[in-house]
């Protein structure tokens, strides 16, 4: 309850403009090393291992970014990873920097959802997602949320590589 409201309000923000982004030149890869290294502690690897795919070669993508609003952004995704396979799965997380872009990937060996759920996600607002088909049901902003910062952030979403 406590974080919906949570995200409620960080959604009705952001879709006003009245959460301004605080931007600075941030290496992407140490954000995203942080965050999976938060989400390690809190010992889940047996059942959701996390998977670094990124060269090693790279160790640094420089980006213009608001480094808190990225890592909820990012911490969405793989909790969205863990919170929808209740039988575990592996979280793939990678960092591109190829064409002058930094592309970050978040993938799972879950269950995944069809394309017309996708397509049901990224058509319908969020207040007219039905309430009545349980099966359906949205509980949560997350992804909406997740929009909002990388539109925030000049950037784009892909759903599949
Ligand atoms: N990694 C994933 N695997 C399978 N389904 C997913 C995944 N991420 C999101 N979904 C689907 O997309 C829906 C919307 O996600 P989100 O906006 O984060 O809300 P919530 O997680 O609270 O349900 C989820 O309810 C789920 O059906
Ligand atoms: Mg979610």
């Amino acid at each position: 309850m406590k974080d919906l409201i949570n995200d409620l309000n960080l959604a009705s923000k952001l879709e006003y403009d009245m959460q301004p982004l605080t931007m600075k030149q941030e290496n992407a890869i140490s954000i995203i090393r942080q965050i999976i290294v938060d989400f390690m502690n809190m010992n889940i690897d047996d059942k959701f291992p996390i998977e670094w795919k990124t060269a090693d070669i790279l160790s640094a993508c420089y980006i213009n970014a608001d480094k808190d609003l990225l890592k909820r952004a990012i911490s969405n995704l793989i909790q969205n990873s863990i919170n929808h396979n209740e039988n575990g799965c592996v979280i793939y997380v990678s960092v591109d920097d190829g064409n002058n872009a930094c592309k970050i990937c978040i993938e799972d060996s879950g269950i995944g959802a069809s394309d017309e759920q996708i397509d049901r996600l990224n058509n319908t607002p969020y207040y007219m997602v039905c309430d009545t088909n349980t099966a359906e049901q949205r509980h949560g902003l997350g992804l909406l949320i997740v929009k909002q910062i990388i539109k925030g952030h000049n950037g784009e979403i892909h759903n599949r590589p």
